[in-house]
C-alpha cells in the first residue's frame, strides 16, 4: 500500500492470536497453481498454496478457548505483557471459505469482501507458500511477473491489492523463537506503512500502548510497527489502479517504534503510476470506452529492468504492460505538463512527478529504485489481498485527494469516485458481495510470460502535451494502508498441498521486428521492441531505444 501507517486498520474480530499453535481447526492451505517460464509458451506448473495472515486468525488461550483478543482489546489476564501473552496464546487454523471467504480453483484465487460466518469477516490478506512452513521468495531483478485480475466486482473504496513485501521466508520463526507459528500460520507481515495494527511482531504481542481504533470495532494499534520494503504490483478496483514501489532504509522485516514507524524507516507514499493521476482519464475504467475495460478480465505484466541487463544490476525501470482480448497494450503515456511523456517508472519519472505534484520526495530519501532493487535481489514474498480503508476511504486511489485540494491541480485527481465514497461502513453495508479474482500467475525472465506478438501493440499514442513548466501546488501524497476485519474461527478442513519447483532460466531473445508497411509512428508512440510489429519509422521525431522491449518516438 499506498500510504500511511494509520491506514492499516485491520480488524480481527473476537479473535486473539498467540504465537503458539492452536488445534481447534486444522490448518489446511488452499492450493494455488502458478507457473515459472523460460520463454513464451515454455512455462512449468508449480503446485503452490496460500496461507491466511495471522492477524485474521482466532487467538485464544493455549489451555482452552478463552479469547486472548476480543473486539479490539486484549484480555488483561492472558496478555498483561508481550512475553506472557505470547506464551499464553495460540493462533488457530482457518476455515478459509466459511469464515474468510477465500477459495481457490486451479490457478485462481477468489477473495470475497464480507463473509458472514459465525461472525462478520471483512477482507483478507494471504501469502503464496513454497512449502507448508515457508513463503515463496521471488527475486525480481531482470524478471517479469504476470497475472490476470478480475476487478469488475470492486467498486469505489475497495482495493484488490497484489504486491510484494520483504518478509522472512519462515515468517520470523527462526529469528524469533517465541514465534512457534511461523509462515504456516501467516506470521511476520511487514510493509512500507510499518503497520502497528499487528497483534504480534517479532514473536511478541503488541500489547504495550495498544489503543483500540475509534472507527473500527476490531482493530487497534500498539507501540510497535513492522517495516519493510514493498513493491505494489497492483492496487486497484474497477475505477483506478496504481503500480508503486515503496523503498525502505532497512533490510528485511524490521520492528519500529515512534516516528520510525511513520516515514522514518520507509517511504509510505511511494512513487506511483496511476494512469488517471498521470493525465489519462480514459485509459482504465469500466466499459468499452476505456482502453483497458475493467468489466473484463485483465492481464497485467510488470517488468523490472536493471541498468546493465543482469540479475544483479541496479533496478532502473519498472514497466507495466496490459493484455486484454489478446491485444498487448502498452501503459498509458504521462500527459502532465512538466513531466516527460513516458510510460514507465524510472528515477527521473519519480523526481519529476514529486516536483510537479508538490510532494516531498520521500521516495528518493529512502533510496529510490536502487534501494527497491536491493530488496528484489534479497527476495520478496507475494501478498494477495482485498481491503477497505479505515483511514482515508481509499480516496488516494480512486478520487480527489487530498479532498481539500483543488481537484484541477496536478496530482490531485486519481479517479472518478466521489470524495464522499469509500467509507468502510458504507462499502461493507452496500457492497458485501464485492470480490477480486487473481489467476494465472507467471514469473520468469523479461519477455517470457506472454506472447509479445499477441495481436497488436501499436497503439499509436499521440499526445499533444508539450513539456512546460511545472507548477507546484501542494498536494499531499497518498497514503493508506490495508485494512481488514476479521472474525472468529471455526473449523473445517480443506486439503491442500504444497511443493514447488522453481525453474528460472534466462532466455535470451532478441528480435527486432520491423514493420512491413511504410507507415510511420506519431510522436510518443512505440516504434520498436521485441515482439512489436507496428511502424518503426517516426514522423517528426526520432525512434529512441528505451529497453529491448520498447522504443519510443521522441
Ligand atoms: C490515453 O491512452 C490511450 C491508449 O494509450 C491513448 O490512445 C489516448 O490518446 C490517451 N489519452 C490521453 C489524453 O493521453
Amino acid at each position: 500500500m499506498f500510504p500511511a501507517a494509520a491506514l492499516f486498520a485491520l480488524s480481527y474480530l473476537a479473535v486473539s492470536y498467540g504465537q503458539q499453535v492452536g488445534t481447534n481447526t486444522a490448518e489446511t492451505h488452499p492450493s494455488l497453481q502458478w507457473q515459472t517460464c523460460t520463454a513464451p509458451g515454455a512455462c512449468t506448473n508449480v503446485a503452490g498454496s496460500v496461507v491466511l495472515d495471522a492477524n485474521w486468525r482466532w487467538l485464544h488461550s493455549t489451555s482452552g478457548y478463552t479469547n486472548c483478543y476480543t473486539g479490539n482489546t486484549w484480555d488483561a489476564t492472558l496478555c498483561p505483557d508481550a512475553q506472557t501473552c505470547a506464551t499464553n496464546c495460540a493462533l488457530d487454523g482457518a476455515d478459509y471459505t466459511g469464515t474468510y471467504g477465500v477459495t481457490t480453483s486451479g490457478n485462481a484465487l477468489t477473495l470475497k469482501f464480507v463473509t458472514n460466518g459465525a461472525n462478520k469477516n471483512v477482507g483478507s490478506r494471504l501469502y503464496l507458500l513454497a512449502d507448508a512452513s515457508h513463503y515463496q521468495e521471488f527475486k525480481l531483478l531482470n524478471r517479469e511477473f504476470s497475472f490476470d485480475v478480475d476487478v469488475s466486482q470492486l467498486p469505489c473504496g475497495l482495493n484488490g491489492a497484489l504486491y510484494f513485501s520483504e518478509m522472512a521466508a519462515d515468517g520470523g520463526a527462526s529469528a524469533y523463537p517465541t514465534n512457534k507459528a511461523g509462515a504456516k500460520y501467516g506470521t511476520g507481515y511487514c510493509d512500507s506503512q510499518c503497520p502497528r495494527d499487528l497483534k504480534f511482531i517479532d514473536g511478541l504481542a503488541n500489547v504495550a500502548g495498544w489503543t483500540p481504533d475509534s472507527n473500527s470495532a476490531n482493530s487497534g494499534k500498539g507501540n510497535w510497527g513492522s517495516c519493510c520494503n514493498e513493491m505494489d504490483i497492483w492496487e486497484g478496483n474497477s475505477i483506478s489502479e496504481a503500480v508503486t514501489p515503496h523503498p525502505c532504509n532497512v533490510i528485511g522485516q524490521t520492528e519500529c517504534t515512534g516516528t520510525d514507524c511513520s516515514g522514518g524507516m520507509c517511504d509510505p507514499a511511494g512513487c506511483d503510476f496511476n494512469s488517471y493521476r498521470m493525465g489519462n482519464t480514459t485509459f482504465y475504467g469500466p466499459g468499452s470506452g476505456f482502453t483497458i475495460d475493467t468489466t473484463k478480465k485483465i492481464t497485467a505484466i510488470t517488468q523490472f529492468f536493471t541498468a546493465d541487463g543482469t540479475d544483479t544490476g541496479t533496478l532502473s525501470e519498472i514497466r507495466r504492460i496490459y493484455i486484454q482480448n489478446n491485444v498487448v497494450v502498452q501503459n498509458s503515456v504521462v500527459n502532465i505538463p512538466g513531466i516527460d511523456p513516458l510510460n514507465s517508472i524510472t528515477e527521473q519519472f519519480c523526481t519529476e512527478q514529486k516536483t510537479v505534484f508538490g510532494d516531498t520526495n520521500t521516495f528518493e530519501q529512502k533510496g529510490g529504485l536502487a534501494a527497491m532493487g536491493q530488496a528484489f535481489g534479497r527476495g520478496m514474498v507475494l501478498v494477495l489481498s482485498i481491503w477497505d480503508d479505515y483511514a482515508v476511504n481509499m480516496l488516494w486511489l480512486d478520487s480527489d485527494y487530498p479532498t481539500t485540494a483543488d481537484p484541477t491541480a496536478p496530482g490531485v485527481a486519481r479517479g472518478t469516485c466521489s470524495t464522499s465514497s469509500g467509507a468502510p461502513a458504507d462499502v461493507e453495508a452496500n457492497s458485501p458481495n464485492a470480490q477480486v479474482i487473481y489467476s494465472n500467475i507467471k514469473f520468469g525472465p523479461i519477455g517470457s510470460t506472454y506472447n509479445t506478438g499477441s495481436t497488436s501493440s501499436s497503439s499509436s499514442v499521440s499526445h499533444s502535451s508539450t513539456t512546460t513548466s511545472s507548477s507546484s501546488k501542494s498536494t499531499t501524497t497518498t497514503s493508506s494502508t490495508k485494512s481488514t476485519t476479521t472474525t472468529t474461527s471455526s473449523s473445517k478442513s480443506t486439503t491442500t498441498t504444497t511443493s514447488s519447483s522453481k525453474t528460472t532460466t534466462t532466455s535470451t531473445t532478441s528480435t527486432k521486428t520491423s514493420s512491413s508497411n511504410g507507415a510511420s509512428q506519431t510522436k510518443w508512440g512505440q516504434c520498436g521492441g521485441i515482439g512489436y510489429t507496428g511502424p518503426t519509422a517516426c514522423s517528426g521525431s526520432t525512434c529512441t531505444y528505451s529497453n529491448p522491449y520498447y522504443s519510443q518516438c521522441l
